[in-house]
């Protein structure tokens, strides 16, 4: 039906703050509630989940059988290695670019090695994504060698996408503790609603573009301070602050000055981010095990100031910079790496943009000059 014009037009929402902008069956976030995938709450999967259990639930609506589960780890090992020309390609890159922009082309250029690109059925749709998320990991890391100089390692035989993620990066086989934590970090930033990069992700697919097409918008999208980039941004401020005691006299100087502190504030959590308790576990898990309390204990000031000085809690951003940091993950790798991890449900979102789509095109309020007769300048 066509829209009526005369119609009231809807309230303009700086930002689309409240504005629902569509429907999804993948995660809810609520600022009260917390975050659910598919019904499962995050402080339950997170800890103990494998990756492969939530790219099949993120991916499907259920959590895996034993045989789905198999399916999936088989899959993303066989499909974790790059073409040759994208391998050459990442040689092409300068050795200062950002990880993020390596990443983003990478992804990009995958695209014309798919033979099902232009099949946007539902499960053409799943076996890309697979795809996507296995190979997704390979470039980061293969790009990373690339760029340090490096030969890429080869990903070795770990059974779990992760163990071969931190083979890749470290060339050694990861200890169990690592895995988990690794599996934990994957399974916290998977998904998380209408976020900006995912509605990034959403808008492309819903002119009918493919998949990759899809991902590389978000990619793109998350690799600003205000979103992605904020665990990089996050890691600068810590070691900026230093020591606990000088937490709030720095708060205090960055409110001052009207700056954004990296790792704080939220759009749909206004009490804390659901996920900074699982972030915050892990961190001093892992800061008790290398006996370096100093990274979380600036963190804990840095909440104590601005929870007093600003009403602001921490995001999972905040936690995640000790987490990468201790285990001696370069902070460059950060943003990409969430990205990674995002791509499972940066996925799922095209799948079900896909299976049920309209064109997602907003309005907006025209501000320029009133229609007027054109009277050449020249
Ligand atoms: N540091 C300082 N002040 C902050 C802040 C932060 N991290 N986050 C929000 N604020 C302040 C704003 O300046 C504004 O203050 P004012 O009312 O005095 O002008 C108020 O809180 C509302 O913030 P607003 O920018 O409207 O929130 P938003 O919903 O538009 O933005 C974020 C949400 C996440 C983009 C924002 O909190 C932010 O920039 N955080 C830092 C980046 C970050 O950690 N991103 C990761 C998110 S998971």
């Amino acid at each position: 039906m066509p829209a009526d014009t005369s119609a009231p037009k809807p309230a303009y929402s700086p930002g689309l703050e409240g504005v629902i902008a569509g429907e999804t069956a993948i995660s809810a976030v609520d600022p009260n509630a917390g975050l659910i995938y598919r019904g499962y709450d995050i402080k339950d999967l997170a800890p103990k989940a494998n990756f492969e259990e939530v790219v099949w639930l993120l991916l499907h609506g259920e959590l895996p059988t034993n045989a789905q589960y198999e399916e999936t780890r088989k899959t993303l090992a066989q499909e974790s290695a790059l073409p040759d020309p994208v391998v050459n390609m990442l040689r092409l890159m300068p050795r200062d670019a950002n990880p993020n922009d390596t990443l983003r082309t990478g992804v990009s250029m995958l695209a014309s090695f798919d033979k099902e690109l232009n099949d946007h059925s539902h499960d053409a749709n799943v076996r890309k994504s697979i795809r996507l998320i296995a190979k997704t990991s390979t470039l980061l890391t293969t790009g990373w060698r690339i760029q340090k100089g490096e030969k890429p390692f080869n990903p070795g035989s770990n059974p779990t996408h992760v163990g071969r993620f931190l083979f890749s990066l470290f060339g050694r086989e990861p200890e169990q503790w690592e895995t988990s934590a690794f599996n934990n970090i994957f399974a916290q930033y998977a998904e998380h609603g209408y976020n900006a990069s995912t509605f990034a992700a959403r808008v492309t697919a819903s002119t009918m573009s493919d998949i990759y097409a899809a991902v590389t918008s978000a990619i793109g999208t998350l690799k600003g301070p205000l979103h992605g980039g904020a665990n990089e941004e996050a890691m600068k401020m810590l070691t900026d602050v230093g020591t606990p005691d000088r937490a709030e006299a720095w708060v205090k100087d960055r409110l001052v000055r009207k700056e954004k502190i990296m790792g704080f504030g939220h759009r749909v959590y206004k009490k804390g981010d659901s996920r900074v308790p699982v972030m915050r576990d892990l961190a001093r898990i892992i800061s008790k095990q290398f006996k370096q309390p100093q990274l979380v204990e600036v963190c804990e000031a840095l909440e104590a100031a601005m929870e007093k000085q600003k009403g602001l809690y921490a995001n999972v951003d905040l936690y995640a910079a000790p987490v990468f940091h201790l285990m001696k993950i370069p902070t460059e790798l950060n943003t990409p790496i969430f990205a990674c991890s995002r791509m499972a449900g940066w996925c799922a979102h095209v799948i079900e943009q896909h299976d049920k789509n309209r064109i997602i095109r907003p309005s907006c309020n025209y501000t320029g000059p009133g229609r007027r007769a054109y009277r050449p300048m020249r």
